[in-house]
């Protein structure tokens, strides 16, 4: 196990140390992420580390991906603590560039997904959002050169940008969608989640039941999608959730037919502050 952790701020740097491992015949791994690492991001290094020689992780609070009420400048940053978890975890560099060393002089989104990824579920409400971490991938991948890139299945629709994105620029990147981790009872870990009170917190796995009680009824052999998603949404609202959509999709993000057997069913809710999003994929 590597307990050295390289940690780089300069693309220059970071290809030195990518061609030295290529170089030597070993495959890379890359898991991109924002930082305030918890057990969700360490299980990424986990599968990273089972599926290449070496893992690198990008730690990096990308701005072009936040709207303007978002929390940019709050986003939580705990470089040293996460640097310490990530050479503890066995990673073998960490990559934290500044907005500058990213973007330059110009903070923008060059990519552009296209719409019928982007218009629907966090999209939809989230305009620029994933024209923002397309972007930022894309600069990311070509800084690090990965053969295998690890994203979350919490951010599904994500993975599914990032699957895009490898196709669309000829990538030779191999892309693995990673378990979502979960606390005790449930609630996907999330940087966010800190922002809960005691109180919303208690409540916060409702989110993951409901998708639980929406793929019983699917089993059940319900098929009205829309009205299974509404009485979904109003149960929660009822309970002082802010539902932002609950859909029931197909894997690739399309309606389900009544043929349809394989299922994704994706939420995404204020609980207070935070805007949490969970899904549950169900085979019938
Ligand atoms: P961030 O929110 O820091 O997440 C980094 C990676 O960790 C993503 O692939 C995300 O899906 C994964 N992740 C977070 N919580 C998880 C959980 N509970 N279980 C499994 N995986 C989890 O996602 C981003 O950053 C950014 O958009 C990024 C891809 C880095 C581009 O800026």
């Amino acid at each position: 196990m590597s307990i050295t952790l390289k940690q780089v701020n300069d693309i220059e740097s970071l290809q030195a140390e990518i061609k030295k491992w290529h170089d030597a015949g070993e495959r890379i791994a890359f898991v991109p992420t924002m930082g305030n690492l918890h057990e969700g991001h360490l299980q990424l290094v986990d599968v990273a580390k089972q599926k290449a020689d070496r893992c690198v992780v990008s730690i990096f609070v990308n701005p072009t991906q936040f709207g303007p009420n978002e929390d940019l400048e709050q986003y939580p940053r705990t470089q040293k603590k996460d640097c310490e978890l990530l050479a503890t975890r066995g990673a073998d560099l960490v990559f934290l560039p500044s907005v500058d060393v990213i973007y330059g002089d110009e903070v923008s989104s060059d990519i552009h997904v296209p719409e019928q990824l982007n218009n629907q579920l966090c999209g939809k409400n989230r305009p620029g959002h994933f024209d923002g971490v397309a972007s930022v991938v894309a600069k990311l991948f070509n800084a690090v050169n990965p053969d295998v890139a690890v994203f979350g299945n919490k951010d599904y629709q994500q993975v599914q940008v990032i699957r895009w994105l490898v196709s669309e620029l000829n990538l030779k990147i191999k892309v693995i969608g990673a378990p979502i981790v979960r606390e005790d009872d449930g609630l996907a870990m999330s940087s966010r989640n800190q922002y809960l009170t005691n109180n919303e917190r208690q409540r916060a796995s409702r989110l993951q039941n409901i998708l639980q009680l929406i793929a019983g009824e699917l089993r059940k052999g319900r098929r009205d999608y829309s009205a299974l998603s509404e009485e979904a949404t109003l149960a929660l609202n009822k309970t002082g959730w802010k539902v932002d959509y609950i859909e029931i999709l197909r894997p690739n993000l399309t309606q389900p037919t009544e043929k349809t057997r394989d299922f994704i069913i994706l939420a995404a809710a204020n609980l207070g502050k935070p805007r949490l999003i969970d899904n549950l994929k169900c085979t019938i």
